[in-house]
């Protein structure tokens, strides 16, 4: 049977995917959870908001570190179902990141973004709402598809079926997000590229698919 490509609006795009997302054999989903992990004592006894939390994967992680409180907004209603039903105790709103959201500033120690940048066309909107969330001594981590990857084409897509799904992606530079930062006033207080072999024997197959030292993710920290 012949494969067919199919270019879909973002919230219809996680809507198809929700369902097998997290049991989805993805590179970056699995690099990108084993960063999370790593996020342990940042995360211990702080609250955490997630910008595009999917099916709640990190906060359920953030949860499992210790974090005290975890909320999170995401525009897929499939997405968040699956989260809702995973983690009742999740507070979760369904909300564009480039818009200010419902809530307090200065309510969270922790504003999480992970592979979800790419779907921005610009960073400083979702940064700036992060920013305001932010309580005093706070901080930012950002968790995505590392430059080198994805302005050499690699973005979010998915297989159902015959099918593989594409939905808009834009691959941002270093520059962009350091100069969304600079223009937000946010210090980058620590910058990691993530690499398969940092990750040891966890690394999978899909993961070592371009060698074990091609950066497949980069992080950043910021602080206001
Ligand atoms: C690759 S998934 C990552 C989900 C989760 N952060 C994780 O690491 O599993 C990207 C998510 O960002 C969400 N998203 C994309 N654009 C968004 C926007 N403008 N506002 C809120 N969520 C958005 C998608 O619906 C999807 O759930």
């Amino acid at each position: 049977m012949q494969e067919k490509s199919v270019f879909l609006p973002i919230a219809e795009a996680y809507d198809r995917w929700s369902p097998s997302y997290d049991a989805y054999d993805n590179p970056m989903v699995r690099g990108a959870s084993l960063v999370v992990e790593r996020l342990g004592p940042a995360l211990r006894g702080k609250s955490v908001f997630e910008f595009g939390c999917g099916t709640g994967r990190n906060l359920l992680a953030a949860k499992a570190l210790g974090a005290t409180q975890a909320a999170g907004c995401d525009l897929s209603s499939g997405m968040l179902a699956q989260a809702r039903q995973r983690g009742p105790s999740l507070r979760l709103f369904q909300h564009d990141m480039a818009q200010p959201l419902p809530l307090d500033a200065g309510s969270f120690d922790c504003a999480l973004f992970c592979l979800t940048l790419e779907h921005m066309s610009e960073l400083v909107p979702p940064l700036a709402e992060a920013k305001r969330l932010l309580a005093p001594s706070g901080r930012i981590e950002i968790i995505e598809i590392h430059p080198y990857v994805s302005l050499g084409g690699v973005a979010a897509h998915f297989r159902l079926g015959q099918e593989t799904v594409h939905m808009p992606t834009f691959a941002h530079g270093f520059c962009d997000y350091l100069n969304a930062c600079a223009a937000l006033g946010l210090f980058v207080t620590a910058c990691r590229e993530w690499r398969p072999m940092d990750f040891g024997d966890a690394a999978t197959g899909k993961m070592l698919k371009r060698g074990a030292d091609c950066p497949l993710l980069v992080q950043f920290t910021l602080q206001a």
